[in-house]
């Protein structure tokens, strides 16, 4: 189906109460496990890329365009609804360059830019995108970030409730991702959450709040983030984890003299990022789930009945 505005799958969620995920894939075969996932749960998506942790120069010689194209084609077989974001671009170009490729959401990472550099290029480029009917995701403040040697606070900075809602106005953004607490990449132990933070930016700024760094997110903290105007999680560690164990898994299981043809793109059994893949998508409905997301897909027939 065509895709489907971040706004209205974000307008929606807010309405009726739960999140949208956005499950950060990096190439076809995971944001099929992400597609797999939201269609059994019967739930809208936000399918995309992050450019966060991608080599700028694969980016830049044609890597936006490449990953738009695959995006559009799993999304244009989609029995949810889904938008596309392209994640944390690097510059205003690349994100401009998003467009471009087919996304119909962009963002900008500008967690640690000056915030007055942050809503330049957030207006500009809500201009560019807004023209081709794109939606733009803003950030204000920094979360913090886990490292090897465990989290480093030393460029985290909380958002400021009074300077989103100047952020939000002077840019125009569609959605807000903010910094309350949560921490970027942490896989073990959970963040912890500045509600009080989060209510005074929700009385503030009424478009959806974003959560980044969904991976360390409290479970328990998920209901009272929605009730307080959080509309998206993005997730994207913890996949690439379950990816992985299951990639290593059915690695390690193969026996001598396997044949190669069977192991790598036969889409049979046989075939070890299919491990991979279902580790992915378990972990993805179970997100799904947690952010009552389940089950939220209106389908035609239910329409036509109405
Ligand atoms: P995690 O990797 O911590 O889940 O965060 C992902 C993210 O915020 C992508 O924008």
């Amino acid at each position: 189906m065509p895709l489907v505005p971040l706004q209205q799958i974000l307008a929606k969620a807010r309405t009726d109460g739960y999140a949208v995920g956005y499950f950060e894939a990096w190439d076809a075969c995971s944001l099929e496990a992400v597609l797999t996932a939201a269609e059994q749960e019967s739930a809208p998506v936000i399918l995309g890329f992050g450019a966060m942790m991608v080599d700028g120069t694969w980016l830049d010689s044609g890597g936006v365009e490449l990953l738009g194209s695959i995006g559009r084609s799993y999304a244009a077989r989609s029995t949810v609804d889904v938008a596309l974001l392209f994640n944390e671009a690097h510059t205003l170009d690349q994100a401009k360059r998003g467009i471009d490729a087919g996304f119909n959401a962009v963002m900008i990472d500008t967690h640690s830019w000056p915030t007055v550099d942050a809503i330049v290029a957030a207006r500009q480029l809500c201009r560019v995108a807004h023209q081709s009917g794109v939606a733009v995701e803003g950030e204000l403040g920094s979360p913090a970030e886990a490292t090897v040697s465990g989290v480093d606070h030393s460029h985290a900075s909380p958002t400021d409730p009074d300077e989103a809602a100047r952020f939000v106005e002077e840019t125009g953004v569609d959605c807000l991702a903010v910094s309350v607490g949560n921490v970027h990449i942490m896989m073990d132990q959970e963040a912890s959450i500045d509600m009080g933070r989060l209510r005074s930016i929700h009385e503030r700024v009424d478009v959806p709040l974003v959560i980044h760094g969904g991976t360390s997110f409290p479970p328990s903290a998920v209901a009272p983030a929605i009730a307080l105007g959080v509309a998206k999680f993005n997730v994207g560690t913890v996949l690439k984890h379950a990816f992985w164990d299951g990639l290593e898994s059915s690695v390690r299981s193969v026996g001598p003299n396997a044949d190669v043809h069977k192991l790598l793109g036969s889409h049979k059994e046989s075939d070890v990022m299919g491990v991979a893949q279902q580790r992915m998508t378990a972990k993805v409905r179970s997100l799904i789930r947690q952010y009552g997301g389940s089950g939220r897909q209106v389908v035609a027939a239910e329409l036509s009945v109405r």
